[in-house]
This record gives C-alpha cells, structure tokens and sequence, in this order.
C-alpha cells in the first residue's frame, strides 16, 4: 500500500500543506506583532462547511505559540465553553510557566504551580464570573511575559456564553492586556453574530472569508503530494485530479487519498482507477458536506437549490417557475441562501449553487 499521509482527508485533521491562507495568517502574525487592543487582534473567519475553519484556527495557534502567545486551542461555541477556554489558558499556562513547587492556598493546592492565586482554587472558583476569572488569569500570563489567544470554533447566533466571552475579552483589551481573539463558523452563523448588539465590536474586527482554492494551487500541491508517496500520474491525469477538486480543499484531501488508494502497487495510475477516485471521493464529500449542509436547510430552501441548474447560472425568474412559487417569496430564500454563503449572484437576477455537488445531491435526495 502507498503511504498516504500527505494527505489528511479528515475534517479537523491539519494539512501537511495549508494552502492559500498565507495573507489571513500573515496578517494575524501582524495584528499578534502590533500592540495589544489594536483591530488585527480579533478575527471573524467564516466559511462553508470543508473550507477549513478549524484547521486555519489551529494554524493561527501554531503561530501565536510561537510568538510567545498562551493559547485555548478551539473551543466549540456552546455550553460549556467558558469552562473549558478556561481550563484550557490555565493548562498551558501550566506548561510554559517555570515549574515551583506547588503552594497551598486556603486549604487548596494552586493547580499546576503556576500561581496558588490563579483563581482555580475551589473557593475562588465560587461566586465569580468569567469575565473576573479570565483578568485574573490574564493577569498571571502578563506576568510571564505572555500573551494570550482565545479561539473559538462552530460560532452561532444569539448564544449567552459567546457574549459573556465578548464582554469579557473586551473587558481585557480596556485593561490593556495582551490579548487576542479568533473565531470561526458558517457565513450565515456569523452574519447573525454580527447582528447581535452585544457583540459589536465584532463590526471591527479583521474578518475574513475563505474562498476555494485555485487549480493551479491544488495542482501543484498534488505535484509535490504525488512525489512525495510515489505515486506515477500523468500531467493530464493530475489536472483532471485538480480539477475535480473544484476549489473545495476537503474534496482535494479525499481526491489525493482515494488517488493512493486506488493506486497500482506500482504507484501507477489508470484512467480507470483515476474515475474510481474520483467517484469515491464525490461520494465521501456529500456524505461529508452536502449533508450538513442539506439537513440545515428548511425544505423550501431545498426546493430553491433543487431548481437551480447544475452547472452555470440560473435566473431568479426560472427558479420561482420551478418552484411554482411567488417572486416574493423566492426572493425571501434567494436573500437566505445568499446570507448563508450557500448560492451566490454571479449576474443580475441571477444565481448558482457555492457548493459543490449540492444541486446534484439535493436531486437525488428527492429535495
Ligand atoms: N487550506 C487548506 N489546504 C489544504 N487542506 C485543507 C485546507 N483547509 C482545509 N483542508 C482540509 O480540508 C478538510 C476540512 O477542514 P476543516 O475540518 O478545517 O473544515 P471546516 O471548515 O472546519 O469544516 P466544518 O464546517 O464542517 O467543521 C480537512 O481534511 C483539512 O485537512
Ligand atoms: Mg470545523
């Protein structure tokens, strides 16, 4: 068997290569160079399912360690969050900070010799909230000559401990402390984010949108992918490859990793076994993707993506006559799915499908 492992078809599993994110990371390393509280420090990243949130979040980790950044690696919005950043900052702190010895506070043992006074102790763990237990922390990481990242992955509209999180870190930043915040989730979970008026220093943080990867990018990627686990394809045979991938890195990683797979034991590949990889990796991408993304959909919404044509444009108009529904209410899921990042308006009065395969899977799931 090839050794496949240059390829990381897994969702949360990070690329031997990150490809195309160098300007959101560069410009993080900047924002994470400039002084504490500026605007670089917050960064809302928002992207379709497989674009790679959670793996770009923990490339920003990666780089913020190594500019001497204490870092909660992603955290996923929901309950329970606020502990479990904690815990996280106080862990790692834990790792950098030189050992002592551990000291009893109060009866209390300090957790992990950072501090006896680093707030975890039980009783000064009651009767507080996060926002006075994260300064405390922050305070000791300041102390060590840190910084630190809170990062937060799958943010959803209208949640309590996304806004306790928000009060809290700017609470940090009119302190003065050197902190930074990075948060991921689907176009339309942050678009109702943004709506939200606790959250508005959102409005000014950095954003960015993760777009498809270029051909070119994935094919010389699977150049050097191919080199790398022997595998023999042809210059045509690997742009048929990139191609397929049509931007979506999830589907490029499955493509790679089925393309080994099927693979000779020679290393050769057929145009027959090229068709078989492909197929699978199709396959393995609307079990991964389109069905997230379908089951999110209410079943209009279905009935919008299944009238789109598969390939190209398709007229607003077209739509609401396949539909057999009124032009103000197609507009209403037009507005929705565009919010949603899930079709876009290439023209005037017109529309495509975003996502790969998501017309043909929607089809064939009889909407
Ligand atoms: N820039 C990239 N270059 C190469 N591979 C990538 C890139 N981004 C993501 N991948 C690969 O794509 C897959 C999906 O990445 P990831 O899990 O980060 O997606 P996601 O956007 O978080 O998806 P979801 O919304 O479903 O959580 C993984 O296999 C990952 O290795
Ligand atoms: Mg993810």
């Amino acid at each position: 068997m090839i050794d496949d492992s240059v390829f990381s078809p897994s969702f949360g599993r990070k690329p031997a290569i990150l490809l195309g994110r160098e300007q959101i990371i560069s410009e993080f390393k900047e924002g994470l160079r400039g002084p504490a509280g500026n605007r670089d420090r917050a960064t809302l990243i928002m992207g379709q399912r497989g674009s790679g949130k959670t793996v770009l979040l923990l490339s920003l980790a990666e780089e913020a360690v190594k500019q001497g950044f204490i870092v909660a690696s992603p955290t996923v919005a929901g309950n329970g969050m606020l502990d479990r950043i904690l815990e996280k900052l106080e862990y790692e702190a834990s790792q950098t900070a030189p050992k002592r010895k551990k000291r009893i506070s109060g009866g209390g043992v300090g957790a992990f010799g950072i501090s006896a006074n680093l707030s975890f102790t039980q009783e000064a763990q009651e009767g507080h909230s996060f926002a006075y237990k994260l300064m405390r922390l922050s305070e000791q990481i300041d102390a060590m000559g840190k910084g630190l990242l809170i990062l937060v992955d799958e943010v959803q509209g209208n949640d309590s401990e996304l806004r306790e999180l928000a009060i809290a870190y700017q609470e940090l930043v009119g302190a003065g402390r050197n902190a930074a915040i990075a948060m991921a989730g689907l176009p339309g979970a942050v678009s109702s984010l943004l709506n939200d008026k606790v959250l508005t220093f959102l409005h000014r943080a950095k954003k960015a949108t993760l777009s498809s990867l270029q051909t070119g990018e994935i094919d010389a990627f699977f150049s050097y992918a191919f080199q790398t686990c022997g595998l023999a394809v042809s210059e045509a045979d690997r742009m048929r490859a990139a191609k397929a991938a049509e931007g979506s890195p999830y589907r490029m990683q499955l493509i790679g990793h089925y393309m080994t797979r099927y693979a000779g034991e020679n290393g050769h590949i057929s145009g027959k076994q090229l068709t078989k990889a492909l197929q699978m990796a199709e396959e393995d991408f609307k079990n991964g993707v389109c069905i997230a993304i379908a089951e999110a959909l209410t079943g209009m919404e279905r009935l919008f993506i299944a009238s789109l044509s598969p390939e190209g444009n398709t007229p607003v108009k077209l739509i609401a006559e396949r539909m057999q529904a009124s032009p103000d209410s197609v507009n209403n899921y037009r507005r929705r799915l565009l919010d949603a990042g899930i079709i876009i308006s290439p023209a005037r009065g017109e529309v495509r499908c975003a996502i790969p395969l998501l017309v043909e899977f929607i089809k064939e799931q009889g909407s």
